[in-house]
Formats: structure tokens, sequence, C-alpha cells
């Protein structure tokens, strides 16, 4: 019996068309993070950073998952549940349209709000304006459900509890940039867990990386879990 650990970045998503960060071309090319993704930038111009997910909603919700994310959720349905772990960084539901369920998005949902005084969640597949006040208290305070860079991940304690009892750790296409996530390959392998990287290229923490297999998700990740011993 195998507990896998499977944390996703925005490769996975590569493929259905939607943009990674840091790569050519990438989502931060024509933006500077700290606008439009820091708590300091949305302080400083919050009608700046819901036009900039107001844009990306309606693209996220066009995208369709592909076959990496199709054998994440296959390979879910055949094992029970709480023997695989999935964590995303990416603030799409792409996971979710492939059929996995319980995803953990550590950074967020592009189709939530936050209002920063009472802490209320809400749903929107639509433009939020920045002066929209929140349903339940009445501040006008309501942010993206995204983790900013100076606001601390979601589910930080659970993750760190599956880390220490994963027997598989795979990482899908993510630059190992940006902590805490790209640390979560150090801990796992500090417990004992045998770790795989499918990526593009090599990233930034690749020495922890037992095996790595460069190529895209699409098609590496599926033969890889459809053949995994269970
Ligand atoms: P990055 O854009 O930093 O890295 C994407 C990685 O995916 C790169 O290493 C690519 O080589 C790889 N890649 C691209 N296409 C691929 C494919 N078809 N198959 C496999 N790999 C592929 O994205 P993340 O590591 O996810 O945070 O970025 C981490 C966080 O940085 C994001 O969650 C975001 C950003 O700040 C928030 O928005 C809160
Ligand atoms: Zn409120």
């Amino acid at each position: 019996m195998k507990n896998v650990f499977i944390l996703t970045g925005a490769g996975i998503s590569a493929e259905s068309g939607l943009k990674t960060f840091r790569d050519t071309n990438g989502l931060w090319e024509n933006f500077k993070v700290e606008d439009v993704a820091s708590i300091e930038g949305f302080i400083k111009n919050p009608k700046l950073v819901h036009d900039f997910y107001n844009h990306l909603r309606p693209v996220m919700d066009k995208a369709e998952p592909n076959a990496a994310h199709l054998a994440i959720s296959r390979f879910q349905q055949l094992l029970q549940n709480e023997r695989i772990y999935l964590v995303t960084q990416n603030v799409d539901l792409l996971h979710e349209k492939a059929g996995s369920f319980n995803v953990k998005h550590m950074h967020g949902r592009i189709d939530e709000c936050v209002c920063l005084q009472c802490h209320h969640v809400i749903k929107t597949d639509k433009d939020i304006a920045y002066n929209m006040p929140c349903p339940a208290c009445g501040s006008h305070a309501l942010k993206p459900n995204i983790v900013f860079f100076g606001e601390m991940p979601m589910f930080m304690d659970e993750i760190e509890q599956q880390l220490k009892t994963c027997d598989i750790f795979i990482a899908i296409g993510t630059s190992g940039v940006v902590y805490p996530a790209a640390g979560f390959v150090a801990t796992a392998k500090y417990y004992g867990a045998e770790t795989y990287l499918f990526n593009l290229e090599g990233c930034q923490n690749n020495a922890y990386f037992d095996h790595v297999i460069l190529g895209p998700a699409s098609e590496t990740l599926p033969p890889f879990l459809d053949n995994l011993d269970k």
C-alpha cells in the first residue's frame, strides 16, 4: 500500500493552452508580479488586480483538461482517495474538470473571492468590480481568493503531514522557484519518499529528485501513472 503525494504547477496546464508564469511569453512577461500578485500591489491598486483576474477567469473557464490531468484523475479513481493527496499551485480548475476530487488549491482558486474584512468566501464566474461590496458584511474589501506574495499558502498543516508520510512524491510542471511548494520535495525525500519530477526541462531543485522525466507531461505522465505498481 503506497501513499502518493502529487504536486502540480502551471506546466501541467500549458498544453491546455494556459500560459505558465516564467516561460517565454508567460503570464508575468507583460505584468510586474509585484503589481498583480502581491498584497502590497493589491492595496495600492485593487482595480488593476481585479482587472487582471477578471481577464484570466473566462480564459481559464474555456480551457479543457489534457491527457496529464486525465491520467491523474484516472489514477485517483483507481486507488482509494486517501492514498493519493493531490496539491496544485494552479488556480485553474482543470483537475476538477478532468474528474479529480479533493484537490488542494494551495494558491487559491480563480472562481472565488474573499473578503479581507470578514473572511467570507464567495464563488464567482463573473467579473468582480473592485468596489463591489461584500455580500456578508458590506465592506469594500473583496480580493481574488488567490494567494499573493506576502500571504500564507493554504492547507500548509495537512500538506506538511502528508509530505512526511508519503511513499512516492511526484511533481509535475513546476519550476521549483516559489516556496514553500519548491521545498516540498526536500521534505518528502528527507522522510523517505521516492521522488519524481515530470517537467519540460530541468528545474531549480533537481538535486532532490530521484527520477527526472523530461518532456511534455501529457506524453510522459499517463504511461507512468497507468503502469505504477498499485
Ligand atoms: P512556472 O511558470 O514557474 O513553471 C512552469 C514549469 O512547467 C516550467 O519549469 C516549465 O519547464 C514546465 N512546463 C511547461 N510546459 C510543460 C509541459 N507541457 N509539460 C511539463 N512541464 C511543462 O509555474 P509554477 O512552478 O507553477 O503563484 O509557478 C509557481 C507559482 O508561481 C504559481 O502558482 C504562481 C506563481 O507565483 C500564484 O499565482 C500564487
Ligand atoms: Zn465581508
